[in-house]
């Protein structure tokens, strides 16, 4: 496997369960679980269901000591927490005043397509100018120059919401540059809230906690070091190969903090876990030992518990799972870590049991109502290949094709439900905008432990043929299909779905 892996992507020290180019710090690596972990703040409406958000620069303490730029929203990374209900329309309007253009992407939402956040539907800085750079990609690709289109200083997107209590995210979806402009900070939570969630009696308040797990390289001077902001590493008509397979960085952020540390009651607390680095793969586990239960994916609840000794997390996907702190010691320190990763890489965050404290929560063995999964229903079964290109240097590509604006792959029929068959030459984490979809199988065998429930992302691993059933509900529209690995989307591996 590992040798079938070297010779697609060229690259000399991948092994089969590490997806990405790791960067070194420059910087001095701070001393883990020295920082208490960040929650991010709420974010507060301007007036019912209208929120205005900015993305600007800002210097903050990342690790202590220095000073980092990054690219936020509010200035914050990560951005602040959207936390709506299921069914209620929220209006967000979202000013641009960073030297980049941006698009914004709501994650797993089910939002009409003009408010998906397609990457060549910009926003510009008031008073900026912005001419896509010759009309080409930096994979070396045309875009055609009326697939472009350009809001100045700001615009709205609009969340219906009409969907399952869910952890979604936002993020950054330029054209291109989504990898470097995420990494930067560009990215926050969107929790969905519902009748059905809030009725279970699963941890709640302070002991339900958002975990945005990222990882970060920096230099010296405290900047964040990502290898296509240094142009002597950008080669012609593409990039080197460092940028090819995905950066990795070696300080693992939690809420944007390096290592941290979470004091908790001896008690069960709801971690939503997403992992929103641009290319790094976990399987996390906790030391000395412990569980997780599982009880919800990408898009809400599973129909029941279900009980993980590790979770392996590929980019963009969630995990809501329930750990127990009182199976514990008073005293005790458990390590959240990442068993892929070496080095620093190989600690995540750490939980301190602080005390002992009343507790009313629990887990129920009944969690939701999830409809059958059904193959017969399917009126189209298709296969989605994700592979290097051999044609076009520097590029990734879905069925050979790289991203072509404006050119859907596929135009499925708004109501229906389709097969999907995706295989692949490497790590590439494939998410799909809009639809939902459940795991059928995996290399023709059940799926994994880690598969269940409805989702938007899905780990494919070298080699492997995935098969998912994919419900297109919501809207019309044009929306689109990616790898998740942002190097690897920024290098033409996405493609337009059109629903009709
Ligand atoms: Cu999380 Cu198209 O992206
Ligand atoms: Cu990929």
């Amino acid at each position: 496997l590992g040798g079938g892996v070297l010779a697609v992507a060229g690259c000399g020290s991948l092994g089969a369960e590490t997806a990405g180019r790791k960067l070194a710090s420059t910087l001095p690596l701070p001393a883990p679980f020295a920082v208490p972990l960040p929650i991010p703040a709420v974010a507060r409406p301007v007036r019912p269901g209208f929120y205005e958000v900015v993305q600007r620069p800002a210097k903050v303490e990342i690790v202590p000591g220095t000073t980092t730029e990054v690219w936020g929203f509010d200035g914050t990374f990560p951005g602040p927490t959207f936390d709506l209900r299921r069914g209620s329309r929220t209006v967000v309007r979202v000013r641009n005043e960073l030297p980049v253009p941006t698009s914004t992407h709501l994650h797993g939402g089910v939002t009409p397509a003009d408010s998906d956040g397609y990457p060549t539907d910009l926003v510009v800085a008031a008073g900026r100018g912005f001419r896509p750079t010759g009309g080409h990609s930096h994979a070396g690709m045309r875009v055609d120059p009326d697939q472009w289109t350009f809001h100045s200083g700001a615009r709205e997107y609009v969340y219906p919401l009409e969907q399952r209590a869910a952890t979604l995210w936002y993020h950054d979806h330029r054209m291109d540059f989504t990898g470097p402009q995420v990494w930067r900070g560009l990215a926050g939570f969107l929790l969905v809230r519902d009748d059905e969630d809030d009725a279970l009696p699963l941890p709640k308040g302070d002991r339900d906690i958002p975990l945005m797990i990222c990882d970060r390289a920096f230099d010296e001077d405290g900047a964040f070091r990502y290898p296509s902001l240094d142009p002597s590493l950008l080669v012609r008509a593409g990039v080197d190969d460092a940028y090819m397979e995905g950066v990795e960085g070696d300080v693992i952020l939690v809420n944007g903090a390096p290592w941290p540390e979470l004091e908790v009651d001896a008690a069960r607390y709801r971690l939503r876990l997403l992992n929103a680095s641009n290319a790094r793969r976990y399987r996390l586990e906790l030391h000395p030992g412990g569980r997780f239960v599982q009880v919800g994916s990408d898009a809400g609840l599973l129909a029941a518990p279900v009980e993980h000794d590790a979770i392996t997390m590929a980019p963009a996907e969630r995990f809501d799972v329930v750990v127990d702190f009182s199976a514990y010691p008073v005293g005790s320190r458990v390590t959240l870590v990442n068993t892929l990763g070496a080095g620093p890489a190989r600690d995540v965050m750490r939980f301190r049991v602080a005390r002992r404290a009343a507790d009313d929560s629990a887990v129920p063995a009944r969690l939701s109502r999830l409809e059958p999964v059904d193959r017969t229903a399917a009126v189209a079964t298709r296969v989605f290949d994700f592979r290097k290109s051999g044609q076009w240097a520097g590029a990734w590509t879905i069925n050979g094709k790289p991203f072509t604006p404006g050119t859907p792959l596929v135009r499925p029929r708004l109501g229906t439900t389709e097969v999907w068959r995706l295989t692949s030459d490497f790590h590439h984490p494939v998410h799909v905008h809009l639809a939902h979809f459940r795991v059928l199988t995996r290399n023709g065998k059940a799926p994994a432990a880690t598969d269940g429930g409805w989702k938007d992302t899905v780990d494919l691993r070298p080699y492997e043929v995935i098969e998912v059933l994919v419900r297109f509900e919501g809207y019309r529209g044009r929306y689109m299909m990616h790898c998740h690995n942002l190097e690897h989307e920024d290098m033409a591996m996405m493609a337009d779905i059109e629903v009709v």
